[in-house]
């Protein structure tokens, strides 16, 4: 069986990121294509799109349609191109009075309709496309009035009339909350009922709360994580509205799209290297000191990385209080590369000013940068506080640098503590969030580095970790399948014929 699927989201690769999202969308949806799936993807078309770069065009039936959000109305104009390097189609829905702002995201009052005409405009277009999607997926808040629109709006559309909807969250810290003055821009009318009514009367409309009471099924990205948020302690205060949904509730962890992330073919990288072949990384490590005028290094001395949105999510309180030992402690290189909260960018800032030649920071957003940590460290940092999947100790993983992470959401699902005993495990994974248990990983992590045939048994376990999204994808087959009724090997083996095929 073929499914029609409409995806929905708020960034994707390469066309606009901010985080794993963007390449979580991407890789699912060039995926599920692959598996001989109808797969079409709605982004913004947001003004930092490179438009030279995609061979975009206008889609002559989705010009000027009008989307009303209560008493505003927008025109919209849709293109559609081709996710680079697939034959996903992505439609992308241009507003200049919504899409042109110097962030994708905003603080503005407008943010909510932003999203909201994201939503409406992809429904509409299935239905002038008489695209009839079986599976209708939301993405985080941004995406997910689609469920709740589908109950009332669409309700009687024949377009929709065997769809079932899907939310993944991504991260539930951002819940996109608007003022219930606002409720109007739903555009609900007599179904304004099914609105969470406490929320109203409290003065607000959640966006991701509505979400999870009226998808079909609502996914986290780690198996950890769905347990996690039907606690007060991760839920954020979700937690009531998800255990309401009980076993529609589940945790599926991301994949990694290996043909960007692999050290024996990295675009970005100058020197390739495998398991086989680790002379070869050191290499690297050596190129990328030169680089970035970090002092060479003689003996058993480790690059430590860190790639990461800057902030408090990532862990950087515990990070603050602990590298300054560490670096004042041991001999070691370490290299930043993030953009964020101010205080951590001054942070970081600060330690590559006092310890210049042993810690580099780039305040900012670098691909190639991303790729040339992951590649030339020897360590990777990331003990956050929470981590719903993460896609960098994922990465790190396969470049063999043995992440140091906290046993949380999806690190845990995809980190396992190295035992020397049994010489088994892939990293430093620590428990509790305090500066103690930091400094342990990472003198445990110090002491590793200097033993050179336990280090190298730790970073061949990582390398052989397989966290790919043909095993992954499939996991959000067989739950379309459930949803839907049909025998999910019927869709997982139209997934595996297509790939052999192609
Ligand atoms: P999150 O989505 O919470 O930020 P993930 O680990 O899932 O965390 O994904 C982060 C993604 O963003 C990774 O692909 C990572 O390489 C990338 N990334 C984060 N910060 C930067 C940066 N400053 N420069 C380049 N890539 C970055
Ligand atoms: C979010 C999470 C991150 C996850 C990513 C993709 O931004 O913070 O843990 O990997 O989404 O699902």
């Amino acid at each position: 069986m073929k499914l029609s699927i409409c995806a929905i989201a708020s960034e994707v690769v390469p066309l606009a990121k901010t985080g794993g999202l963007a390449d979580v969308a991407s890789a699912l949806s060039r995926q599920l294509t692959a598996g001989g799936h109808d797969v079409r993807l709605f982004v913004p078309f947001y003004s930092q799109i490179r438009r030279d770069r995609l061979q975009a065009a206008r889609v002559e039936s989705l010009q000027g349609l009008a989307i009303i959000t209560g008493s505003h109305e927008y025109r919209v104009d849709v293109w559609k191109a081709k996710l680079p390097g697939s034959s996903t189609p992505v439609y992308l829905v241009e507003s200049d009075a919504l899409f042109a702002r110097t962030r994708l995201y905003t603080g503005d009052p407008d943010e909510h309709r932003r999203f909201l005409v994201l939503t409406r405009a992809a429904l509409e277009c299935c239905r002038r496309m008489n695209f009839r999607p079986h599976i209708v997926h939301s993405h985080d808040w941004h995406t997910a009035f689609a469920p709740l629109w589908l109950r009332s709006n669409y309700k009687n559309d024949p377009v929709f009339a065997n769809t079932r909807s899907v939310l993944t969250i991504h991260n539930i810290g951002y819940q996109g909350e608007f003022s219930a003055a606002d409720a109007g821009d739903l555009d609900l009318g007599a179904d304004a009922y099914l609105l969470h009514q406490d929320d109203l009367r409290a003065g607000r409309v959640n966006a991701l709360k509505n979400g999870i009471l009226h998808a079909d099924a609502v996914t986290t990205v780690s198996p950890t994580y769905a347990r996690e948020i039907t606690t007060p302690q991760f839920g954020m205060g979700m937690e009531t509205a998800l255990a309401a949904r009980g076993k529609a509730v589940r945790g599926i962890l991301n994949g990694v799209d290996y043909e960007e992330w692999d050290p024996r073919r990295d675009k970005y990288l100058p020197i390739h290297f495998s398991a086989a072949d680790l002379p070869r990384k050191a290499e690297l490590k050596r190129n990328f000191l030169l680089r970035q005028n970090l002092k060479p290094t003689q003996g058993r001395v480790p690059l430590l990385g860190i790639v990461s949105r800057l902030a408090s999510q990532k862990g950087f309180d515990l990070l603050t209080e602990s590298l300054p030992r560490l670096l004042k402690n041991h001999d070691l290189r370490l290299a930043v590369v993030g953009t964020g909260d101010a205080q951590y960018e001054k942070f970081f800032a600060g330690l590559a000013e006092k310890h210049r030649g042993r810690a580099w920071f780039f305040a900012g957003y670098d691909e190639a940068l991303a790729h040339w940590i992951e590649g030339a460290s020897d360590v990777f940092l990331m003990p956050s506080l929470y981590e719903p999947c993460g896609l960098n100790q994922m990465y790190s993983l396969r470049y063999g640098t043995i992440p140091v992470v906290r046993r949380t959401g999806g690190l845990a699902d995809s980190v396992t503590h190295f035992d020397p005993t049994t010489g088994e495990g892939t990293g430093i994974v620590f428990n509790d969030f305090d500066t103690s248990a930091m400094d342990w990983a990472l003198d445990t992590a110090m002491q590793w580095f200097v033993q050179p045939d336990l280090w190298q048994k730790i970073v061949l376990n990582a390398m052989r970790c397989d966290f790919s999204w043909e095993t992954q994808a499939n996991e959000y087959l067989k739950l379309f399948a459930e949803l839907l009724q049909v025998d999910a090997a019927a869709l997982i083996e139209r997934n595996t014929a297509q790939k052999a095929a192609g």
